[in-house]
């Protein structure tokens, strides 16, 4: 066993893990923070996926004790019931899911997404690496290529994340 420390949604949480503890199963089964979801636990879904320092990653293939003093969001951070973050609010208005099981990784990695943009860090399908990233559903699917929807509602999550995108633009 070892202790970590890092602050999750803004709290200080300090945990004593199996040091082979993924930090999604530190999320889910020690701090009961079950938004975030395991799909795969193999890097392949993207339903793990959670805000770390401001970067998304999977949390299934990564472990617990590699991010001391890490600043961590899950979706339970994003957004409360009465006050949805605006991607949140965006999937509802726009029907962004079916079954829901992808929707928190969907949200925390389209959050994370349009940060990217902003900070101007170019996708694969970026055409001019010399110029700010275009706010095109190309951009968008190929960065959310990652968050796998097996309900399909891909081309309405690409509409929710578009709405968020104009309204910061
Ligand atoms: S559960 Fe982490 S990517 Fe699928
Ligand atoms: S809403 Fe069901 S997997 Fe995406």
């Amino acid at each position: 066993m070892s202790q970590v420390s890092f602050v999750v949604n803004g709290k200080t949480r300090t945990l004593d893990l199996d040091t082979r503890t993924t930090l999604l199963d530190a999320l889910r089964e020690h701090l009961h923070l079950t938004g975030s979801k395991k799909g795969c636990d193999h890097g392949q879904c993207g339903a793990c996926t959670v805000i770390v320092n401001g970067r998304r990653i999977n949390a299934c293939l990564t472990l617990a004790l590699m991010h001391e003093g890490d600043s961590i969001t899950t979706i339970e951070g994003l957004g409360t019931l009465d006050r949805l973050h605006p991607m949140q609010q965006a999937f509802i208005k726009h029907d962004g899911y079916q079954c829901g099981y992808c929707t928190s990784g969907q949200i925390c990695s389209a959050v994370a997404a349009l940060d990217e943009i902003g900070a101007g860090i170019p996708s694969h399908v970026s055409a001019d690496l010399s110029a700010p990233p275009e706010l095109i559903a190309a951009e968008l699917r190929e960065r959310m290529s990652g968050n796998i929807c097996r309900c399909g509602a891909y081309s309405n999550i690409v509409d929710a994340i578009t709405e968020v995108a104009e309204r910061k633009a």
